[in-house]
C-alpha cells in the first residue's frame, strides 16, 4: 500500500520553521494540579514543584488557566485584577519564582487571557456602575432596553442594576460582564496591561472566548415566544471583528516573539486565511471546537469516526502551506475523551492510547490537557452536589425551572459536564490522591486507588508511557512537525489513519477507534516506531490498536 500513495509534497509548499510549532504544549488547571498549602486549592508553588514530572513527560511549554485575581465565579475566567495573583494561587513573587524555573529549564509559558469580559467586582466595573456619567461608563454594555438574548450560561443575558436604572450585558454568567470593545479608552487600557505581562517576559498567550468581541446587538426572532432566545449569530464572528483583531495584535504581540492561540468557537476551515493565516492572521492558531462538535455528542456512544476524518482532514487540508493547527483532545471545558469518545472500561488503556496517537501527529502543535496523559476519566458523580461548575450549575436550574426532570438532567451532567475534566490530578495512592493534604475543593474522582501516575510511571505499557514515547517521536523525527498531512483509508471503517509527508520521508499513523477487531490490508512496508499492544499481526487490529511506521 505504501507504493499507491502519490508524493505529495511540493516546493514552496512549506512553512517556516518556528520555536512554538516545534513545542508541545502542557495545560495546566491550577486549582486541580497540586495543592502545596494544604488548603485544597492547587497553587503556584504547587505546579514549581511538579515542573521535574513535566520535563520527564517532555512537554516544551506550559499554558496556565487564570490565575489573576478573582472572585472565581467561573475559577479564574472572571478576572477582577489583571495584574495580581489570586490569592488561593499564592503571590506574584510565586509567579516570577515559577517564571524563573520554568526559563532555567529551557520551557516557556502561555498565560491565559480573558478579554470579552471581567469580573463584576473588578474596580473597573464597580466604578462604571457607580454612575451614568462615571468615566468608564462606556468601558460596559449598558441599555435601557435589554436584547431577548439568553446568556451562554443560561437565563438572562442582561441584569437590571437598580442604582443606575439600566441593565448591562453579559454573554456568561451575571458575575461576568461584558467588556464594550467599541470603545477606544477601554482598548488602550487593555493592550498596556498585556505589555505589563509581555515585559515580564512570558512567551504567548492562550486568548480566551475572543471570537466574541464583537456583537449585534439586536432582538433574535422569537416565534416559540421563549423567555430568553440564544442569540449565537448576535455574538459570534460578528462583522468588524476582524478590525478589531487586527488591532490587539498590532498594538501588542506583534511586537514580541511570543505564540498567540484564540480560542474561537464556530471559526470553520474556510476562514482559516483571516483568523490565522501567515499573511493576515491575527493569531498563530486557533481552538477550534468543530471536531468536538460533530464527532461527538451526548447522545452518542463513541465518536463518529467518518465525523471525525471529514472534519480534521479539512482543516489539515485548508491550513497546509498557509497556517499552523493547533492539535488537541481535551481540555478544562470538555469531558474526558477516554469515557466520551473511546471506552473507560474494558479498553480503558488502549482506547486512551489510541486517541491520542490518532490526534497528536498531524500537522500542528500538539496540547495535552492535564490528566489526559494519564487516561483520567469522567467522574462518577450522582449527586448535584458534587459539582462545582457555574455552567453545570446553572444548567441545572435553568432546566428544572423548566420543568425537566432530575433524572433527565443528571444524565446529562454525568456525560457532559465540565468538571469532569476539573477533578484533582491523581498522582498516586495516598489521600487525595497526593494532590492536597487538605479537603479538595472538589471530590476526587475514586478511580485514583488504581488510575494515577504513580502507577503509570514503572508501567512500560501505560498510558503515561505511552504519551512520554509520542513525544520523543515527535522531537525524533522533523518529518512530524513539519510533513504534510495525508488521510488514508483502510478498509476498516473505525480506523483514523493518515500519512504525513516530508522530502523522501512518509510516516502512516493509524488508530483502530473501535471495541472490534478488524483485518483490513496487505502487510504494511516499513519499521513499526511505535505501537500500544505488545504483540500484533500484520493485516489485523485488535480494539483501539494504533500504531506509527516510517515507510519505506
Ligand atoms: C472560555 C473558557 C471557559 C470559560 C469561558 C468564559 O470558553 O475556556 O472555561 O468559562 O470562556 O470565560
Ligand atoms: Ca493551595
Amino acid at each position: 500500500m505504501s507504493t499507491s500513495i502519490p508524493q505529495q509534497q511540493e516546493e514552496g509548499d512549506e512553512l517556516e520553521k518556528t520555536w512554538w510549532k516545534e513545542a508541545v504544549v502542557y495545560q495546566i488547571y491550577p486549582r486541580s494540579f497540586f495543592d502545596t498549602n494544604g488548603d485544597g486549592l492547587g497553587d503556584l508553588n504547587g505546579i514549581r514543584a511538579k515542573l521535574d514530572y513535566l520535563q520527564e513527560l517532555g512537554v516544551d511549554m506550559i499554558w496556565l488557566c487564570p490565575v489573576y485575581k478573582s472572585p472565581n465565579v467561573d475559577n479564574g475566567y472572571d478576572v477582577s485584577d489583571y495584574q495580581a495573583i489570586m490569592d488561593e494561587m499564592g503571590t506574584m513573587d510565586d509567579f516570577d519564582r515559577l517564571l524563573e524555573d520554568i526559563h532555567s529549564r529551557g520551557m516557556k509559558i502561555m498565560m491565559d487571557l480573558v478579554l470579552n469580559h471581567t469580573s463584576d467586582q473588578h474596580p473597573w466595573f464597580l466604578e462604571s456602575k457607580s454612575s451614568k456619567d462615571s468615566p468608564k461608563r462606556d468601558w460596559y454594555v449598558w441599555r435601557d432596553h435589554p436584547t431577548n438574548w439568553e446568556s451562554i450560561f443560561g437565563g438572562p443575558a442582561w441584569t437590571y442594576d437598580p442604582k443606575t436604572r439600566q441593565y448591562y450585558f453579559h454573554l456568561f454568567s451575571k458575575s461576568q460582564v461584558d467588556l464594550n470593545w467599541e470603545n477606544p479608552e477601554l482598548r488602550r487600557a487593555i493592550y498596556d496591561m498585556i505589555l505589563w505581562w509581555l515585559d515580564k517576559g512570558i512567551d504567548g498567550f492562550r486568548v480566551d472566548a475572543i471570537n466574541h468581541l464583537k456583537k449585534e446587538y439586536t432582538d433574535m426572532p422569537n416565534p416559540e415566544g421563549l423567555n430568553y432566545v440564544p442569540a449565537w449569530e448576535k455574538m459570534t464572528n460578528v462583522q468588524g471583528i476582524q478590525e478589531l483583531l487586527a488591532e490587539l495584535r498590532r498594538e501588542t504581540f506583534d511586537r514580541y516573539d511570543v505564540v498567540t492561540v484564540g480560542e474561537a468557537n464556530s471559526v470553520r476551515a474556510h476562514e482559516i486565511s483571516e483568523w490565522i493565516s501567515e499573511e493576515e492572521g491575527k493569531f498563530n492558531m486557533i481552538f477550534h471546537l468543530e471536531a468536538h462538535e460533530e464527532a461527538w455528542d451526548e447522545e452518542s456512544a463513541g465518536v463518529d469516526v467518518d465525523d471525525l476524518r471529514i472534519v480534521l482532514d479539512r482543516w489539515q487540508r485548508s491550513a497546509q502551506g498557509i497556517a499552523w493547527n493547533s492539535l488537541y483532545l481535551e481540555n478544562h471545558d470538555r469531558p474526558r475523551t477516554v469515557s466520551t469518545w473511546g471506552n473507560d472500561r474494558e479498553h480503558w488503556r488502549e482506547s486512551a492510547t489510541a486517541l491520542g496517537c490518532m490526534y497528536f501527529f498531524m500537522q500542528g502543535t500538539p496540547f495535552i490537557y492535564q490528566g489526559q496523559e494519564i487516561g483520567m476519566t469522567n467522574a462518577p458523580f450522582d449527586d448535584i452536589n458534587m459539582y462545582r461548575d457555574i455552567e453545570t450549575k446553572n444548567m441545572y436550574r435553568y432546566n428544572r425551572q423548566k420543568g425537566v426532570p432530575h433524572k433527565d438532567l443528571m444524565k446529562t451532567i454525568k456525560k457532559i459536564s465540565r468538571d469532569h475534566a476539573r477533578t484533582p490530578m491523581q498522582w498516586n495512592f495516598g489521600a487525595n490522591a497526593g494532590f492536597t493534604g487538605g479537603t479538595p475543593w472538589i471530590p476526587l474522582n475514586p478511580n485514583f486507588n488504581w488510575l494515577n501516575v504513580k502507577a503509570q510511571q514503572q508501567d512500560p505499557q501505560s498510558v503515561l508511557s505511552f504519551y512520554k514515547k509520542m513525544l520523543k517521536l515527535r522531537k525524533d523525527h522533523e518529518a512530524l512537525v513539519y510533513g504534510s498531512t495525508h488521510l488514508t483509508y483502510l478498509e476498516c471503517p473505525y480506523v483514523y489513519a493518515y500519512t504525513r509527508e516530508y522530502g523522501e520521508a512518509r510516516y502512516l499513523i493509524i488508530s483502530h477507534l473501535d471495541d472490534d477487531t478488524c483485518s483490513w490490508w496487505n502487510p504494511v512496508d516499513g519499521e513499526l516506531l511505535l505501537s500500544n499492544y505488545d504483540s500484533y499481526v500484520d493485516g489485523k487490529l485488535q480494539p483501539y490498536e494504533a500504531r506509527v511506521y516510517l515507510l519505506n
